[in-house]
């Protein structure tokens, strides 16, 4: 089966054609175009602009990936596209444009979960991927830990109580000042540093239940600079920082894994999202993993980040809804 699959819900316009078989799924093209040059100078995606981007960029990013693909829309024998969660206005883009396109060209037409898309990007190397499984989502918005039973049926067992770990890679560049999206630049700065910097201290949750919090990680790192200002003036000290940044975020977010491998008997670990791209965090859960005697999946980073080939191999095995025409694109979309 050939998918295309439409993925615009924050500043990421992509498009892909997969082939679905019984080996799995496998990428036929994938064509990703990122604003980060428009959201830059705000330190964050500014929703209007990256709705308005997706609109202008969203035709070209189609017909590149169709044409790489070397395929005709009337070849495609489904569209998948994300329906939610995510930002309205680029969603209802991409959502209207997979509708208009498939009503057209007589196509079936899904909108896929952009959650269940990050956990099937696994489904390309490992479409036989045992399951119980654990899925940690992490991006610049979620930072969730699912039970996947299946490809398409997840669980929220737990969740960050504010920021999302990559607002706190995302702050800390900030701070640094070394640029925006932050994530891929602290992770190049730890990369080369050797130096670490003193430990930042973990949250305590006075209810004991497990949690994530990285909001005190931003504010620890904004008062060490601040109370001294030479720390982002030399390349050591911001090296130093960054490192301690990657494995503070690491060893919290894997924290508490174990704890539910052993609950819910899981047979293996997914790590997806614009996080999962960080090095620490990618050396991290492959080495727990090992320890837990458990799969490790981590999607290749462009497949991490948002992309049209997840929704694809999503929506590729997803049921047809009863009601595609009437569906709309949900910004706060359940699973
Ligand atoms: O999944 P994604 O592309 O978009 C959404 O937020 O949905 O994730 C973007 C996030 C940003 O916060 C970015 O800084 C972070 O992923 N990120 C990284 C790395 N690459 C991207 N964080 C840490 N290390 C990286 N190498
Ligand atoms: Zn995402």
């Amino acid at each position: 089966m050939l998918v295309l699959g439409l993925e615009s819900s924050c500043d990421d316009c992509s498009a892909a054609v997969v082939e679905e078989s019984a080996r799995g799924p496998q990428i036929i093209s994938l064509i990703r175009k990122t604003q980060d040059h428009l959201h830059a100078p705000y330190g964050g995606v500014v929703p209007e602009l990256a709705a308005r981007e997706h609109l202008i960029q969203l035709r070209s990013v189609i017909q590149s990936a169709l044409t790489q693909a070397n395929v005709k829309a009337a070849d495609l024998e489904r569209i998948a596209v994300t329906r939610g969660p995510g930002l309205i206005g680029c969603l209802l883009t991409t959502f209207s444009a997979a509708k208009a396109m498939a009503w057209y060209s007589k196509v079936p037409f899904i909108g896929v979960n952009h959650l269940l898309g990050h956990l099937n990007a696994a489904r390309f190397a490992e479409p036989n991927l045992p399951f119980p499984a654990l899925a940690l989502l992490v991006s610049g918005g979620h930072t969730h830990l699912y039970l996947a039973e299946s490809w398409v049926n997840l669980r929220l067992l737990m969740k960050t109580r504010d920021d999302a770990a990559g607002e706190a890679f995302d702050k800390t560049a900030r701070i640094l000042n070394l640029g925006y999206p932050g994530g891929p630049a602290v992770d190049e700065r730890a990369k080369s540093a050797v130096e670490l910097a003193p430990p930042f201290t973990p949250p305590k949750f006075k209810d004991g239940t497990p949690s994530w919090s990285f909001s005190g990680l931003k504010t620890a790192v904004k008062q060490r600079v601040e109370s001294n200002p030479a720390l982002s003036k030399a390349d050591e000290s911001v090296g130093a920082l960054c490192k301690t940044v990657n494995e503070t975020i690491t060893a919290w977010l894997l924290k508490p894994i174990p704890d539910f491998v052993g609950i819910h008997s899981a047979a293996s670990l997914v790590v997806s999202g614009g996080v999962a791209c960080n090095s620490e965090l990618r050396a991290g859960a492959a080495r727990l993993g090992k320890k837990l005697g458990i799969t490790v999946s981590i999607p290749e980073p462009r497949l991490c980040t948002d992309n049209g080939a997840m929704i694809a191999s999503a929506g590729a095995i997803l049921s047809a809804s009863a009601a595609p025409w009437t569906e709309n694109a949900d910004a706060d979309l359940k699973l």
